[in-house]
């Protein structure tokens, strides 16, 4: 079986892993993959929004099922295109995709179908000053989303009603966002513990993955700015067997229905990022894709076959698989270049690798092979180191070994990934 991975993140690394200790002993091609991708396939020049280039490839290679990673793919239209040639695919049509494509469209949907979500107001560029009035009205904490795509940076918490005007300026006035920035999401601010669950849905049914929780800021303590994710770790023991039921029927089901009502039935999957609060979970944002890193710490804990998994989702027989998760936890810490996500330089040998995966699972994101052999940071996140444990304690224990025995020059990561999970693991002993 041939099976393209369309993207080339440690959450890609990851796939193409899973999908490599199939007992069907798959062909893998990913696209355009990384250092890491090359051992388990080939790595195929082709940029993940050139949609022509990867549908021509996918005719010539005669590739039987294609996983699409990212999301700027999904929003492009890839699935549909693929799917409108009679292609096998994992991944949402760019109609659904919207869920994440755009907050508008998002909280829109929410609201129609009675799927709980901080209340918010959406204001387009030429109603700066209705959005200046209803901010002030509203008062701070408040949140000001970007309306797109926004590469993980779009959604501002802002404490203050000067960093809310700051955050509203940067969307509608700077248009620091480019097109995602014409429109701007305001919502109430929710308190809470963030946790992200995960469904993988064929168009009508689907099935949950463990729940991870994420570590979206640069530095310990959550202090420092937005990244795309310094650490995850899976299970999340915020989201107990309770929580996922009521968030399977009150968000998960309400979408899938919501999705397949609208003509647009959801296949792929479904990132639900929730806060989990005094009024139970509510949705903070939807993806369209597994999160990264949250991929590294959920994929090495599933024992289904993976290739089979996603034969299911992108046939429409999600009923004839189960998903079954290994006992235990893993954890996954980022090894960062220096000054990220602000900018950094790249060309850096990696070294230790082969010592850190006596250790733990290494997977790559920012790397790419130099002349030598060598491996090279190339990216903001570099690798994803993952743990595997008997419980969340002695995943990170490994995690953090194989960490130490890995360097580049600029090396940042965060010390306390888990820290949520020890802290509300300890005080139910
Ligand atoms: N780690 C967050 C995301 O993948 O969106």
């Amino acid at each position: 079986m041939n099976i393209l991975v369309i993207g080339s993140g440690g959450r890609e690394h990851a796939i193409a892993h899973a999908l490599s200790v199939s007992r069907t002993a798959p062909r893998l091609f990913i696209a355009p993959g990384n250092a890491g991708t090359r051992s388990l396939g080939t790595n195929v020049d082709l940029h993940v929004s050139d949609l022509e280039g990867i549908t021509s490839f996918v005719r010539r290679e005669r590739i039987d099922l294609t996983v699409i990673g990212p999301e700027e793919p999904l929003v492009l239209g890839l699935a549909d295109r693929l799917a409108g040639e009679g292609f096998r695919v994992v991944g949402p049509s760019a109609a659904a995709a919207r869920l994440e494509g755009s907050k508008a469209f998002a909280k829109g949907f929410m609201e129609r179908y009675g799927i709980p979500t901080a209340p918010h107001r959406t204001f387009t560029a030429d109603r700066y000053e209705e959005a200046v009035a209803y901010l002030e009205g509203h008062g701070a904490p408040i949140v000001v989303k970007a309306d797109g795509l926004a590469a993980g940076k779009g959604a501002m918490v802002c404490r203050t009603l000067p960093e809310a005007r700051e955050a509203l300026d940067e969307v509608l006035k700077h248009q620091s966002f480019g097109q995602a920035g014409r429109t701007v999401v305001i919502e109430s601010f929710m308190e809470g513990e963030e946790a992200t669950v995960f469904a993988l849905a064929d168009g009508r049914r689907y099935v949950l993955l463990p729940a991870a929780q994420d570590h979206k800021r640069a530095g310990d303590g959550d202090a420092g700015p937005n990244t795309g994710g310094m650490g995850a770790y899976a299970p999340a023991p915020v989201v107990t067997g309770a929580l996922l039921n009521r968030v399977a029927r009150t968000i998960i089901e309400p979408v899938l229905a919501g999705m397949a009502h609208e003509g647009t039935p959801y296949r792929g999957f479904l990132y639900c990022g929730l806060m989990i609060g005094a009024e139970g979970p509510r949705v903070v944002e939807f993806n369209c894709r597994l999160g990264d890193p949250e991929a590294q710490a959920v994929l090495p804990l599933i024992e289904t076959d993976f290739v089979d998994l996603m034969a299911a989702a992108a046939d429409g027989r999600l009923d004839d698989v189960q998903v079954r998760a290994r006992e235990g936890s893993a954890a996954c810490v980022v090894l960062a270049s220096g000054g990220y996500p602000g900018p950094y330089e790249k060309g850096f040998p990696i070294r230790g690798l082969e010592e850190a995966a006596g250790e733990a699972v290494v997977y790559h994101a920012g790397t790419r092979p130099g002349e030598g052999g060598e491996v090279l940071t190339a990216g903001g996140r570099v690798l994803g180191v993952t743990g595997l444990g008997e419980d969340l304690r002695s995943a990170l224990d490994r995690a953090y070994r194989a960490v130490e025995a890995i360097s580049f020059e600029g090396m940042q990561y965060r010390r306390d990934i888990g820290s949520k999970g020890l802290a509300r693991l300890s005080a139910t002993d």
